[in-house]
């Protein structure tokens, strides 16, 4: 390539992207769908929340739940002293669990950035870490091929503008510089970026954060992106929390493995694996994704407790994944002890309360092919009256842990009906 092509080639990239932006400013639906494909088939992602909240382990908002002075809380930017890579260990679990991508705060509301940034001294290289804890992360991610997402609070107690811009138009001017400033050097400097997750818009408006103008710099300079919607803006899907919630658009749960998303020694409420499988399932159900959290301790390891959960769902991932990722929208969803997804005419029953050799399923409104269980492939055998399929010559205790599936072939979109059971069940006839 001569120099002229190579400037042309840059010109017409410019180009490109600058379009790209605008339609997707705009709401492009086919742009959307192209940059959101690989998010809705991975369905499972890991995040993690990491600064100084670490070092003390009472919970990522100590600073504000405990009324610490700002000039206290910057004293622990010296103590906080991560061993290198730790990064490696998040990547290597993230990818055992299941989950195909990652995102990190690079800066949450306390403040403290833990990438490199001009803007500011408060942030990794510059204190103790002395190094960019965001490139050893994206470094980390990308070497077990998973995507990469930055969460970037607004919010921020440390900067001086951070509450006042409310009221200050000037601090409020320093303050988006400030912030827009960040977006852009992280969306610069660690190359291909996938996901941008921005949190807690307090104090200003979308008008005041510029949200707009904000997101159409991301586009331009990362026109493959997503974004979330806490910057006031729509964005290209919407974030649940603590929840599960089906919405009409593209949705994601984000979840806590114990009560705290940053590190917190003494929380000891842990969600089983069982639960989490279930939470996936249900996640699968409404085609939304499921971002459930790691806070690792000071030192950059993972509690351990959110190890053996982890391991535990990746294990059962191995064996059911097919009833998780690239899923469809599934209609059928009652039961007492079961959940459901779907893949076209495969209905997946998830059984997380096993009731033995015979498991039934009422108001099919589908001729049942076939069934199998999903773990190891072996046929299941069924019979079908009007109302009930029953599986049956099942072993008495359940067949996989923590959740068994079957794989059941329809003879088209699973339908379930319950009403109809109700409604036209036939009746016993005389005294009744
Ligand atoms: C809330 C909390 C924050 C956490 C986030 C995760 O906004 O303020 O601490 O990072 O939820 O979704």
């Amino acid at each position: 390539m001569t120099r002229r092509d190579s400037l042309r080639w840059v010109a017409a990239g410019a180009v490109a992207a600058a379009n790209t932006w605008t339609a997707t400013a705009a709401g492009d639906a086919t742009d959307r769908e192209r940059r959101m494909k690989w998010w809705h088939e991975a369905r499972f992602g890991m995040f993690i929340h990491w600064g100084l909240y670490s070092v003390l382990g009472r919970h990522e908002w100590v600073m504000e739940d405990e009324g610490i002075p700002v000039a206290e809380y910057e004293l622990l930017a010296k103590r906080f002293k991560p061993r290198p890579n730790a990064a490696r260990d998040w990547a290597r679990l993230a990818k055992q669990a299941g989950q195909k991508y990652m995102v990190m705060t690079t800066k949450h509301h306390e403040g403290f950035c833990n990438f490199s940034t001009k803007l500011t001294n408060y942030c990794a290289p510059q204190q103790g870490p002395g190094r960019d804890l965001v490139k050893e992360y994206v470094e980390a991610a990308r070497a077990e091929g998973l995507r990469v997402g930055f969460y970037y609070s607004l919010m921020d107690w440390h900067h001086p503008d951070g509450a006042r811009c409310a009221t200050d138009e000037a601090a409020r001017r320093r303050f988006v510089d400030y912030i827009h400033g960040h977006v852009r050097e992280l969306l610069t400097d660690y190359g291909k970026i996938d996901v941008l997750w921005y949190d807690v818009s307090w104090p200003l408006t979308k008008e005041g954060w510029e949200s707009e103008k904000m997101n159409a710099m991301v586009f331009q300079l990362q026109p493959d992106i997503i974004v979330n919607n806490r910057n006031g803006l729509e964005g290209d899907f919407a974030t649940p929390e603590q929840r599960i919630q089906a919405e009409k658009r593209a949705w994601e749960s984000c979840m806590t493995m114990n009560d705290s998303w940053g590190y917190q020694a003494a929380d000891d409420n842990w969600k089983s694996p069982k639960t989490i499988v279930r939470n996936l399932v249900t996640c699968a159900h409404g085609t939304g994704n499921y971002l459930l959290n790691i806070g690792p301790k000071p030192d950059g390891s993972i509690p351990e407790e959110s190890v053996r959960i982890l391991t535990s769902v990746g294990k059962w991932m191995d064996r059911n994944g097919p009833s998780i990722y690239k899923t469809d929208l599934c209609q059928p969803g009652r039961s007492n002890y079961a959940g459901f997804s779907r893949d076209g005419n495969t209905l997946y029953m998830h059984v997380h309360f096993w009731p033995g050799e015979t498991v039934a399923l009422a108001g099919l409104m589908n001729k049942v092919k076939s069934a199998r269980l999903l773990a190891t492939g072996q046929e299941v055998k069924f019979n079908q009256e009007e109302f009930r399929v029953r599986f049956t010559g099942l072993p008495l205790k359940a067949p996989d842990d923590p959740v068994t599936t079957l794989a059941i072939e329809l003879d088209g979109d699973p339908n379930q009906n319950t009403d109809h059971v109700r409604k036209d069940r036939p009746r016993r006839g005389v005294g009744v």
